[in-house]
Formats: C-alpha cells, structure tokens, sequence
C-alpha cells in the first residue's frame, strides 16, 4: 500500500511518498529529500530508520509481539522445530512432508567440512575465541566451494543448506579443539540438533548420551534464536550482501557483527556477571544499585532492547524452559537465583521502569547453555547457529529484490575545514 505526506522544510512543502507494511506501519520515502532540499537525515544508531522493506520478520515492540513468517514464535516454540523453521524463514511457508525430507536430506549431504580445513583449525592458538574460529572458518569454508562465488543463485538452495549444517560442525570442531579433544565427525542419522551435541560431547569410541530433554531445549534455544528483524547482525549481513558479496562472505560479517557484548555476546556477559555477583556473596541489590548509579557504566547485562519496550516474547519461554530443564535434570543452580532476584527487583525499580527495560532473550538462555554442559564462550556461538536461517534469509532477500542497491549512507562531516599541507620540518 502507498500514500504521500506533506513535509515543510525551511517554509518549503515537499510531496513524499509513503509505504504502508502488512502490519500498517509506515515509512517516509525520503530518497529524493536531499535532490530537493540539500538536506539528509540524521539518526544515529538507526533508532528511526527503515533500511529495507522485509517478509521476513515481524516484531511489534510495545505489545511483545514476534512473528516469523507470520506465525507467533510461541506457536512455533511450541510445535515446531528448529530445522521446519529454518525452512519457513528461508522459503515463506512450513514445508509439506516431502520438503521436509529433501531439505534434512541436503543438510545431511553437506555437513562434512572439506578435510583440508581441519588444517586451519590447527593454525589457531589454545586462546582463540570461538566466535574468531566460527567467521574465520565459515569465509574459509566458500574458498572450498568454488560455485558459491559463481552459479550462486542456481545453486542457493545447496549454498543455504550447507552453511546451515556446516556451521553446527565448525562450532563443533571450534569446541573440540580449544579443549584439545579429538574431533568428532557427524552422523547421518542424527537429527540436526541431536548431531551436533553428538559432535561437541562423543568420544571416539563412546557416543554420549543423547537426553531428549537436552536436544528439545537446544533446539528450542536455535528456533528462539532463528530471527530477529533488522538486528546489527542481520543489518551487516544485508550491507555485505548488497555489494553481491557471497552468502558465505555475508554471514561471516554476521558473526562478527553478532560477537559484541550489547548483541549476541550478552548471552556470555550475562552469566560472567552473574558468576561475578554470586562471588562477591552479592544477593544482587548491590550490583543493581551500581547499576542505576552508573558506577563504571555498568549495565544489568540480558536487560533492555532497542525494539522491545513491553516484554521480549523469548525472554518468557526461555525463562519457563529454564525452570524446566533444570527440574528435568535434577540441578540446581545458585546463579538462576540470583537472575531471578535481579528481575524481581528490576521489574519493580523506578530506573527500570521508566526506561522500559525487561528482561530478554539473552537473561536466562546461558543458564539452559550451562546446566547442559555448553561452555560459556560457546554461548554466542549457539546464538549463530540460530540466527544462521535468519541471516541466509535476508541475504536471499537482497539478492531477489530487483530494486537492491549497495548500502551506502551519508555522513555529517565535523572535522576539519580545507587546509594547506606542512612540510614536516615547518609542523610544531
Ligand atoms: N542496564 C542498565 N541501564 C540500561 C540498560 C541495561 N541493560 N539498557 C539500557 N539502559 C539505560 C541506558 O543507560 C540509558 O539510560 P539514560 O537514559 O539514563 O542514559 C537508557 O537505558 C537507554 O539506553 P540506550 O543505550 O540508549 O538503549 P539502546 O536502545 O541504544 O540499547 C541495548 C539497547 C540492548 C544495547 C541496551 O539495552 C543494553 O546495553 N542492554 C544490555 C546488553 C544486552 O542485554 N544486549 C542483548 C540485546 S537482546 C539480544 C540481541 O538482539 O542481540
């Protein structure tokens, strides 16, 4: 749907185009606002911008509301997996039977690395971060596979599913080789998820045991995890994607972008500041009082979201998932109390409230990642498992829209005006 709406600049009136969403939202089209006043606009962190028109994901922050594809993540929390879900995000709608099969089928097909690239890992040092390994290896994994670069449209399908279950086996390998165990290759008859814990706990010899409850939460926690809108990951993966980089190239950026501590690597920041608070024999009141006062700029990690200013619809599944597993496997542990403390008292803190921070998704997942045995620097890595759909999804959005253009923004230059370069002798 379109419309048109009267802007005045300087006592000028300008006629711009609009475009109204599925959900009535709507965008202001300023394309031609600079040809027709010389201005631009400015928006730092993009709080107020619209980068693209998107099928994909649907958030409405104020109510709590996140849709894929049109259906409710709890819906699909609730029947549905995360592989069906990769499938709906990437192709529009739930697959039949028959897709179903073909798509675990390619997925099966592609989730041996190239043996070559076991070397690669060996280049990396005991210290190297998992999220450094995932997009060093995941750039690494294109150079294998020629065709991604050339035939890449008649290829996707091939391209998409092999980076989904190719990722879960870097993951997998990135684990083994920091902890300096042998690697473990995949099974063809283990499911997606399933699979991957086989990878990351077998030995050789001695498969581990697969608890379904274990495989239900974690692949509740990739489906939870699966997209996100126009998140920083999603965004840079877009960027890259609109210079025609290659799928492989645009995740890789993804992971970086999905690394830092206010995106994907909240989920490790929160359980470091929990480990921190329970250590200091803190109940929570103390760190949340440093909080509100700023002490060090320090933030109640796995709280606020610049789109959510109600509830974070993920933030209450996993919550209820955590108390779940953890009766499930007869633990218990001392940091859920204290998250659950910090929540209670946030929720009722003025602080909080008035700046509508809540919980979310990233408060209580490592708490699910822990009592399961994932270790803490893997934690955002199984968020980029997750959001691998979504990320493939958006990148094929990009290259289908026959209007894409590079991303390229403008700036609002502030350094210094023209100036005459200085020999070095005559600089003081
Ligand atoms: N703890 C304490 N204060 C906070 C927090 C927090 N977690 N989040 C925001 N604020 C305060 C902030 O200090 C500011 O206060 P003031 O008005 O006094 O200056 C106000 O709330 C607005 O904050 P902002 O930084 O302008 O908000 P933003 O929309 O730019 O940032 C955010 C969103 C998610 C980066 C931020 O809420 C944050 O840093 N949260 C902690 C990190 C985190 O949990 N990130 C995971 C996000 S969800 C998963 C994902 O999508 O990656």
């Amino acid at each position: 749907m379109t419309g048109n709406v009267e802007l005045i600049i300087d006592g000028r009136t300008l006629n711009l185009p609009t475009t109204v969403g599925s959900e009535g939202e709507v965008g202001i089209d300023i394309a031609t606002l600079r040809n027709q006043t010389g201005c631009i606009t400015l928006d730092p962190g993009y709080g107020n911008t619209g980068s693209c028109e998107s099928a994909i994901t649907f958030i409405d922050g104020e109510t709590g509301i996140l849709r894929y594809r049109g259906y409710d993540i709890s819906e699909l929390a609730e029947k549905s997996t995360f592989i069906e879900t990769a499938y709906l995000l990437i192709y529009g709608e739930l697959p039949t039977r028959p897709q179903l099969a073909e798509f675990s089928e390619l997925l099966s097909e592609n989730q041996m690395l190239h043996e070559d690239m076991r070397h690669l890992f060996n280049g990396f040092p005991p210290t190297a971060h998992p999220m450094a390994i995932l997009s060093a290896m995941i750039n690494a994994a294109s150079s294998y596979h020629p065709n991604i670069i050339n035939k890449r449209e008649e290829r996707f399908p091939w391209h998409a599913a092999r980076l989904i279950s190719q990722v879960r086996t870097i993951a997998a390998y990135s684990y083994r080789k920091a902890h300096g165990l042998p690697t473990i290759y995949p099974k063809t008859n283990l499911k997606y998820t399933a699979n991957f814990l086989h990878m990351m706990f077998s030995h050789p010899g001695e498969d581990c045991e697969l608890k379904p409850e274990i495989v239900k939460a974690l692949d509740l926690i990739f489906l939870l995890h699966a997209d996100h809108e126009q998140n920083c990951s999603t965004s840079t993966v877009r960027m890259v994607a609109s210079s025609r980089a290659n799928l492989f190239a645009s995740a890789s950026a993804g992971v970086c972008a999905l690394w830092g501590p206010l995106h994907g690597g909240a989920n490790q920041a929160v359980l470091e500041m929990l480990e921190e608070i329970h250590s200091e024999g803190d109940d929570g009141s103390k760190f949340l009082n440093e909080v509100k006062n700023k002490v060090g700029n320090r933030r109640l990690m796995g709280f606020g979201h610049r789109v959510y200013k109600n509830f974070d619809p993920r933030a209450v599944i996993i919550k209820q998932q955590c108390d779940k597993v953890l009766g499930q496997l007869h633990k218990s542990d001392p940091l859920l109390d204290i998250a659950k403390k910090l929540e209670e008292i946030a929720l009722h803190d003025d602080y909080f409230i008035s700046r509508k921070l809540y919980p979310n998704v990233d408060f209580y997942s490592g708490i699910i990642m822990r009592a399961i045995g994932i270790p803490m620097d893997m934690f955002t890595v199984m968020f980029a498992i997750g959001r691998m759909p979504g990320w493939i999804a958006n990148y094929k959005e990009v290259m289908e829209d026959p209007d894409s253009r590079i991303a390229r923004p403008r700036q609002i230059y502030t350094g210094a005006t023209r100036r005459t370069y200085q020999p070095l002798d005559a600089r003081v």
